[in-house]
């Protein structure tokens, strides 16, 4: 209680204080089912064709929508809930003025969290295929994008370490690396 009271006092006056509302009317739905989240933010926040929005997101949101429909079962659930998570970890960005910087430092760091989380380690091998095919054309176009990848991959070997993830896992994760899937 007392810890809420002090989260109340001191925090929503802080964060609600620090909000410049975007002008550009309208409010960012976050949702699994669409992409358009980003093309609001990018209508707020116009960072342009190298911003996170439309460099990033929206291109690796969409060629991973397409491709959705030859995930497993675990692999849809996997994307539906990375998607909904990337999307809500920028809703503050979309309704409060930030600058591009900020807003694709935010969205990377959320980035790691949202995968590992949504099951990113349970993937099998054909799910991870369809993934690295997705990321080898879009993704690793930047050194952020590689560096991201290199880390969620590193974390799921960290959990494999600690009996959290299946030495199945690790298996399926050189075969698909070595093009053997
Ligand atoms: C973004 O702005 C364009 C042009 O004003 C508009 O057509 C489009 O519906 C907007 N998209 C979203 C998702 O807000
Ligand atoms: C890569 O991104 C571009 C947009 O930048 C998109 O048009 C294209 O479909 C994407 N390719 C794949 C294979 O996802």
């Amino acid at each position: 209680m007392l810890f809420l009271q002090v989260l109340i006092t001191f925090i929503v006056p802080l964060v609600s204080a620090q909000c410049v509302p975007w002008s550009t009317p309208g409010t960012c739905t976050p949702s699994s089912s669409s992409c358009t989240f980003y093309n609001c933010l990018e209508n707020k926040s116009n960072c342009g064709p190298t911003g996170y929005a439309l460099g990033f997101a929206l291109p690796f949101c969409d060629a991973i929508t397409t491709a959705s429909t030859s995930l497993s079962t675990n692999g849809q659930a996997w994307y539906s809930a990375t998607k909904y998570c990337l999307q809500n970890a920028l809703t503050t960005e979309a309704s409060c003025q930030t600058s591009c910087q900020d807003i694709y430092t935010n969205a990377f760091a959320s980035h790691i969290p949202c995968y590992i989380d949504s099951g990113f380690c349970t993937l099998n091998g054909h799910d991870l295929k369809i993934f690295f095919q997705i990321v080898g054309v879009n993704g690793t176009v930047s050194n952020d994008g590689l560096a991201l990848f290199g880390a969620v991959l590193q974390q799921c070997m960290a959990l494999y370490q600690n009996g959290d993830v299946s030495g199945g896992w690790v298996e399926w994760l050189y075969k698909t690396l070595n093009g053997d899937i």
